[in-house]
């Protein structure tokens, strides 16, 4: 599984409707025959929300909505780029110093982290020449992950241009490094699924090594997403930074409380490993460590002896150096209790007691609660639409992803699968005006995809 490589599937492109009509859409974009097509799918959080970054395992599965890319290799060393979504220009580039702009999340953007990891990765200076065309069905900016299937794509599509070889580890490892060139410090379960996933099963992902493992979801429910319709970029904004930066000053409080070295550590896993201590302890640290009230950053200097300049030169991210008000005791009460519940929903899972769906409903209830409360990821329409999948029988939903807007997940028993749909789509879609994404991705079934793959027309 470690060294396993991206599979590479033969196709006949005239019986599948989608590359097909890439193929024609590449053929007049730029008068050639794509050489191999990409794909990259997103993903959706069962649990385990924002702990990835802070080093603990996460429960993803991939969704069947990807990311196509159909590709021809020049000898040129130029980059054209184009999107059948006319929303996104075209871009090309023969710079050798691939320039990302952190200070506007452009899509190309995202396509240039994926093959400038690649293109590190083996030290190459000369940009690896190729026409592409994009076609992604993940609806943008809604937490199902189409940013990072656009990296991971492009990472592969690099890989293969290049006729090299790197196992499925490795390139979510690349990829995961190569997407923070975009300013976000994202963790790695984004790209880990999209190239590690298994159609039929969930994984739990773990990191340091990057691991993962099958997780059978019960047969009696489905997972159900619905988009809030509320758009988050997490590039766009410092949200998402600011929780990475909270998070990483917790680590680094709760160590100096410990008599630990405190300078070295970045995340709150660490601080649990060194002491050698259950989560369920970690939280008792945390509340005798650390208190409710925001902090200031002087006051973050005086517990560590640091000078405010030390602060943010050296532990904040650009795009945080001037927050004032960090809520250290929720976020690290939400990291060890949200990895908690991980943990417990693969046990459930694997135990298969005669409630696991209202078990680990119950799970990601309370995780949507932690999220809500305690690391205020949430926004009022997800708050909204959460309830209202719960009123219509969901056993327990939750934001997923990064959260600030997005989707909604749901586990609902196959039984009420139908009602469920009608009810939710009327109490939330059909309220609201008509300026609403496509009803078919606003309100779905998914079941656990496939990862990354190439395919070569047969
Ligand atoms: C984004 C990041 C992930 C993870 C989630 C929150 O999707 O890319 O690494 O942190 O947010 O769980």
């Amino acid at each position: 599984m470690a060294t396993e490589s991206p599979a590479t599937r033969r196709v006949q492109v005239a019986e599948h409707p989608r590359l097909l009509k890439l193929k024609e859409m590449f053929n007049s974009k730029f008068g050639s025959i794509p050489k191999f097509y990409v794909r990259a799918p997103g993903r959706v959080n069962l649990i385990g929300e924002h702990v990835d970054y802070c080093g603990y395992s996460v429960l993803p599965m991939a969704v069947e909505q990807d990311l196509l890319i159909a590709v021809e290799p020049v000898k040129t060393c130029t980059l054209q780029l184009a999107n059948t979504n006319p929303l996104y220009p075209d871009f090309s580039t023969s710079a050798t110093t691939i320039q990302i702009d952190k200070t506007k999340p452009l899509w190309h953007n995202y396509f240039l982290c994926g093959l400038k990891g690649i293109q590190e990765h083996f030290g190459l200076s000369n940009l690896t020449g190729m026409n592409c065309l994009v076609d992604g069905n993940i609806p943008p900016s809604s937490g199902l992950s189409s940013s990072s299937a656009l990296v991971c794509c492009a990472g592969l599509v690099t890989l293969t241009v290049l006729g090299m070889n790197l196992s499925k580890v490795e390139l979510a490892e690349i990829c995961a490094k190569s997407e923070r060139y975009i300013g976000t410090e994202g963790g790695g379960m984004d790209q880990s699924i999209s190239f590690l996933a298994e159609e039929g099963t969930a994984k739990l992902i773990e990191f340091s090594p990057l691991r993962a493992t099958n997780v059978n979801l019960p047969s009696g429910a489905v997972f159900v997403i619905a988009n809030s319709c509320v758009e988050m970029n997490k590039a766009a904004t410092s949200h998402f930074n600011i929780r990475v930066m909270e998070c990483r000053l917790a680590a680094k409080l709760l160590a100096k409380y410990k008599s630990l070295q405190w300078d070295k550590v970045l995340q709150l896993e660490e601080v649990q490993a060194k002491l050698g201590i259950s989560l369920e302890e970690m939280l008792l640290v945390t509340e005798d460590a650390l208190h409710p009230e925001p902090y200031s950053p002087e006051e973050i200097c005086r517990c560590l002896g640091i000078t405010l300049e030390e602060l943010r030169t050296q532990i904040l991210s650009p795009n945080t150096h001037d927050v004032l008000i960090f809520k250290l005791y929720q976020r690290a009460k939400h990291v060890y209790s949200e990895a908690a519940r991980v943990l417990q929903f693969k046990k459930i899972c694997e135990e298969a007691p005669e409630n696991t769906v209202q078990l680990l409903g119950e799970l990601m209830n309370q995780s949507h609660m932690s999220c809500r409360d305690m690391y205020e990821c949430s926004c009022p329409e997800l708050d909204q639409l959460v309830d209202i999948c719960r009123k219509f029988g969901a056993e327990g939903s939750r934001l997923t992803g990064a959260g600030w807007g997005g989707c909604t997940v749901s586990i609902v028993a196959v039984d009420n699968l139908t009602s469920f749909l009608a009810n939710v789509h009327k109490a939330y879609y059909q309220r609201i005006d008509g300026s609403l994404a496509p009803e078919k991705h606003s309100l779905f079934a998914t079941k656990p995809g496939g990862g990354a793959l190439v395919f070569l027309e047969a």
